[in-house]
């Protein structure tokens, strides 16, 4: 048996026995490996979309990982063959009101703030679409790693919104103002190969040998000093940082004022209805 093919064959075994263990409602669950921790977000009927349950439950289980001295490194990927994640949950978030909206938008940012400010490093392991909120995820963690199938992309002006997680501020710490510029105002779906020339993603990897890679890379990092590499991503994070948060806060209020118009309106009960959006700027 090849490295690959013991890896895949261990990854497999311990996602059936998570999938047969737990609850079906169950939206996050957490695999352990000696320091490594896998957090494998569970709706794979929805794509892995970012509903607020999953949201409150990355909260929770990031919360004990922060808390749990044992552990070196973080690993978060999507459940089933398909998706990382397809974005903020489009059905649910159609439903808000005003008030039940920025609360969506808060405990949405709070988790990616959570996981850009865990002391440990967190590798994104984008294992197909990382749309909207997906790749905002992806752009909190330390290291993206994608499957060569990949696609990723801030489809939201086809909604008539933009990022709300941070998304065009990540972007232009991560790849420049000009990329995050033509991925937000396109919302163009980039393959994996084309994310990496940008920038926007650190690794691609074969589909065949991603579990691989990813087993090899947290291991890697697990195996060197821990308090180097926490202290590490605690100065590297420090870079622009009063910018980011104030970014943030920006990105939000901007959001909540589109999320009022008649073009988000149309953009959502198009993407629901399965049809093209007509908008007309109001
Ligand atoms: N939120 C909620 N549900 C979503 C979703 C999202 N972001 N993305 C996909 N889904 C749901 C679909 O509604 C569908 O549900 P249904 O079976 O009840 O109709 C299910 O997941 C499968 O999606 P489907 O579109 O049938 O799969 P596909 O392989 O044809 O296309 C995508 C996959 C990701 C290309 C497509 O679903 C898509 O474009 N999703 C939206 C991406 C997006 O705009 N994200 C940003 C949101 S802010």
């Amino acid at each position: 048996m090849s490295i690959i093919t013991v890896c895949e064959y261990f990854w497999n075994m311990l996602t059936s026995y998570h999938m047969n263990t737990q609850q079906e409602e169950n939206t996050i669950y957490v695999m352990r490996d000696g320091a490594i921790r896998t957090v494998v977000l569970n709706r794979p009927d929805r794509l892995n979309a970012l509903n607020p349950d999953l949201l409150q439950g990355l909260v929770i289980e990031l919360t004990k990982i922060a808390a749990d001295a044992e552990v070196r490194v973080v690993v978060l990927t999507g459940s089933g063959e398909k998706s990382f994640v397809a974005g903020a949950d489009i059905h649910s978030m159609n439903q808000l009101g005003a008030r039940a909206l920025a609360d969506y938008l808060e405990l949405g940012q709070r988790v990616m703030r959570m996981i850009e400010t865990l002391k440990v490093p967190v590798i994104a392991a984008v294992n197909g679409f990382a749309f909207g909120g997906g790749l905002e995820l992806a752009l909190a963690c330390d290291i993206i790693l994608c499957k060569e199938s990949a696609k990723l992309g801030q489809p939201e002006v086809d909604l008539a919104i933009i990022p709300g997680f941070g998304g065009t501020q990540r972007l232009i710490q991560r790849c420049g103002i000009g990329t995050a510029r033509r991925l937000c105002y396109t919302g163009e779906r980039l393959s994996a190969t084309d994310a990496k020339a940008l920038g926007v993603v650190d690794i691609v990897v074969a589909d065949a040998e991603f579990q691989a890679e990813v087993a090899r890379l947290s291991n890697l990092i697990a195996s060197k000093a821990p308090l180097a590499v926490q202290s590490a991503k605690r100065v590297i994070n420090r870079t622009g940082e009063t910018l980011l948060l104030a970014g943030l806060r920006h990105e939000v209020e901007e959001f909540i004022q589109l999320f009022k118009t008649a073009d988000r309106e149309e953009g959502m009960d198009a993407f629901l209805q399965k049809r093209t959006p007509t908008f007309t700027g109001r």
